[in-house]
């Protein structure tokens, strides 16, 4: 397939999705007593990700577009498959709708640099929300510094949701841009991305959608969505770390001047001036991470190989036991109890800090993340210091969500 062509293979044919087959093939998890409940900050990486390292470096290590020789082709072709494995993963029209980025906090930091270069100026509006990650909110700002323009945020209900009535009376001619969280990485809320989405653009604004914390438990089409940008990175996926895209519309992205400059994001280059690459180039200044794209097209093509729709199931029990169970527990409240929720519980014990109740866990062998998770204005919006937060993943299994409860219980009991 040339680049730029629209993709017509169809998907291939899912296997029934088996937890522990699954298991099996993350060689961390396999044979470890470690409950893995951080699937949020990073997941697990299969064997044939960690296969597919070794054998680029091993067999056709080389520098991509560049070279006259066979290796370079070789890395070359595998390079591209994956922006291919990508674009199709998500349902971008073409290939080069997809940038490979270092993750997303470096595709928001792309865009909110291009739109600081061309888009934004005084008066200008761009819109957020208070459950945003940091990385959903510091480039902005610092857009908006150096523009003159305004950064506004969403309101967030009690219960995590967000307010849509806030979002409607702060959406407005002067909005440029609306970036938000498809799944809150703190309380796991889903947001309505496509309800977003269509009153943003009925505003002329563009969207960008932050799916770091959605690209592992939810089918994304972005052409479906509508929206302008998408961005995930390809640790929490499977793949390695170091590694993400950007997903643009191509149009926005042929307007949008180039953010990051040096090699390969040219076309020629003479002191009196330079003239850049076509997409997807334009934006990848520099060697580019080309195991870590090979890796990320393996991963896509681990999780394209599982039913989507029983993954997603799973998780959904997952989350389901562990409310439940942690409900059902004297003394803990759950912060972010939204009717729609990615496999994320965070939640509070009465009389105890969250970094305590989470060192705890880790004693009795349960890995959670506690604090802010990134995310301080949404605790402050809360008035508290942070939560401890359980995440789960595909190759979780209902007695990891025992194993928290048991240990959450006895450590109720140590303070
Ligand atoms: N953003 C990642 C998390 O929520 C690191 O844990």
């Amino acid at each position: 397939m040339q680049m730029g062509e629209p993709y017509s293979e169809s998907r291939p044919e899912p296997m029934s999705f088996d937890t522990e087959s699954v298991r099996s093939d993350f060689p961390l998890i396999m044979d470890s007593n470690l409950v893995y409940l951080d699937n949020a900050a990073t997941t697990q990486k299969p064997r044939v990700v960690l296969d597919a390292l070794r054998t680029y470096y091993e067999t056709y290590n080389a520098n991509v577009h560049r070279a006259a020789h066979n290796l370079s082709d070789k890395a070359t072709e595998a390079f591209e498959r994956a922006r291919q494995i990508l674009a199709k993963r998500i349902n971008a029209e073409r290939p080069h709708e997809v940038i490979w980025t270092r993750g997303t906090t470096e595709a928001i930091n792309l865009v909110a640099n291009c739109y600081a270069q061309s888009r934004l100026g005084e008066g200008d509006e761009v819109l957020i929300s208070e459950m945003e990650h940091h990385s959903n909110i510091v480039p902005w700002q610092i857009a908006c510094a150096q523009t003159g323009a305004s950064l506004k945020a969403v309101h967030v209900k009690p219960n995590g949701v967000l307010d849509l009535d806030d979002f409607a009376s702060l959406l407005g001619d002067a909005t440029r841009i609306v970036a938000i969280a498809h799944v809150s990485n703190a309380l796991g809320t889903i947001n309505p991305i496509q309800q977003i989405i269509t009153l943003a653009h009925a505003h002329g604004a563009q969207v960008l959608v932050d799916g770091a914390q959605a690209a592992a438990h939810l089918n994304i089409d972005v052409q479906a969505l509508g929206c302008d940008f998408y961005a995930f990175s390809g640790h929490k996926v499977y793949g390695p770390t170091g590694i993400g895209i950007l997903y643009g519309k191509e149009a926005l992205l042929d307007e949008l001047p180039p953010w990051q400059s040096g090699g390969e994001m040219i076309e020629e280059v003479r002191l009196a001036g330079t003239t850049y690459q076509s997409l997807p180039y334009k934006f990848e200044a520099g060697t580019p991470n080309i195991a870590g794209a090979i890796g990320f097209g393996t991963a896509i093509e681990y999780i394209d190989g599982l039913d989507g729709d029983s993954l997603i199931t799973h998780e959904k029990q997952l989350l389901e036991s562990a409310t439940a169970g942690l409900k059902a527990i004297e003394g803990v409240r759950i912060v972010g109890t939204a009717p729609e929720k990615g496999p994320v519980v965070s939640f509070l014990v009465d009389g105890s800090h969250p970094t305590d109740i989470g060192t705890l866990l880790d004693q009795q062998g349960v890995a959670v993340r506690t604090g802010h998770h990134c995310a301080m204005p949404l605790m402050e919006a809360f008035d508290i210091p942070g939560t401890v937060r359980a995440s789960f993943s595909l190759y979780n299994r209902l007695s990891d969500v025992d194993r928290l409860l048991e240990t959450v219980e006895k450590a109720r009991s140590f303070v």
